[in-house]
């Protein structure tokens, strides 16, 4: 097991440069995006995350929940960075249990519905379920070497309807080149669907993108920080290292010399 780990890790860091952007796992096909958040330095886009807000709140909500995503962190600076009115106001537009058998408007520190659709998955963690389609056995090598994650897989998944359509027992299943397969849901986005407030004209693949970085940002709104402790973490350690080398070489030189002079 470990032999073949081995091998194919070599084979993927060996063949990584030139092969396609195909996706090895699944067979499907999947598109290198280049998205902002990639690379030890890359952070979110504040105004694609809430063009992604808008796509994911006007088509997927119809079916998909975020139940792990509070309302709050909406707010967050290195996120989509809304002010507190305007999550307030957002937040109300959904309504939650109220745990006495009935339904009250969902206040800001409350949660996305779930979903509403049984079949459709939530999405909250969507983005790092499918992180790891790529590269021999799942070895996430197309993601280390190229920034490809479960960002490029829904971006990927939304633009990947190659409009065929089949049958079965009774349900309509249509093929999905991301997927690799016959999905139930059917294609979702089409262009100027939505009407973005900032002028980014709203294209299929513009769409499919926004809504896929949003739902990075949902699956890991704390990327940047992350990535920052990170950073302070290797300059630290390199800090450390330095030192310590001089303070071993300081310590050690008066033995050296006697060793020298035999
Ligand atoms: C009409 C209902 C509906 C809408 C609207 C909808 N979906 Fe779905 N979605 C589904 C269903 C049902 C599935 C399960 C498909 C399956 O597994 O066959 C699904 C599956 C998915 C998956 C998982 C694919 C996989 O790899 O398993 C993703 C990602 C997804 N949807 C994203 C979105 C996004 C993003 C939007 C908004 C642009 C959206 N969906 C809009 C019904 C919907």
């Amino acid at each position: 097991m470990i032999r073949k780990l081995a091998l194919s890790a070599l084979m993927a860091l060996t063949l990584g440069g030139a092969a396609p952007a195909l996706a090895a796992g699944s067979g499907g096909h999947i598109t290198d995006y280049a998205f902002s958040f990639e690379g030890p330095f890359g952070t979110y886009d504040r105004a694609q995350l809430q063009r992604g807000l808008q796509v994911y709140t006007e088509v997927c909500s119809a079916c998909h929940g975020l139940e792990l995503v509070a309302f709050r962190t909406l707010a967050d600076e290195t996120g989509l960075g809304l002010d507190a009115e305007t999550v307030r106001t957002y937040a109300a537009t959904f309504e939650v249990d109220d745990g006495d058998g009935g339904y009250r408007a969902a206040g800001t520190p409350d949660h996305f519905p779930g979903s509403s659709m049984e079949t459709a998955p939530d999405l909250s963690l969507m983005a790092k379920a499918r992180a790891g389609f790529h590269g021999p056995y799942g070895l996430g090598i197309n993601q280390l070497l190229r920034g490809m994650g479960g960002a490029e897989y829904i971006a990927s998944f939304l633009m990947g309807f190659n409009g065929e359509e089949s049958e079965q027992g009774g349900a309509v299943f249509y093929y999905n080149e991301a997927f690799g397969g016959n999905v139930s849901m059917a294609p979702q986005l089409f262009d100027d669907l939505v009407e973005y407030s900032d002028g980014t004209q709203a294209t299929e693949e513009q769409m499919a993108q926004d809504v896929a970085a949003f739902l990075m940002w949902a699956a890991e709104p704390r990327q940047t920080e992350r990535k920052m402790w990170g950073l302070i973490g290797v300059i630290f350690l390199t800090l450390l290292a330095s030192l310590l080398y001089l303070t071993n070489k300081r310590l050690w030189a008066p033995i050296k010399d006697q060793a020298k002079r035999g």
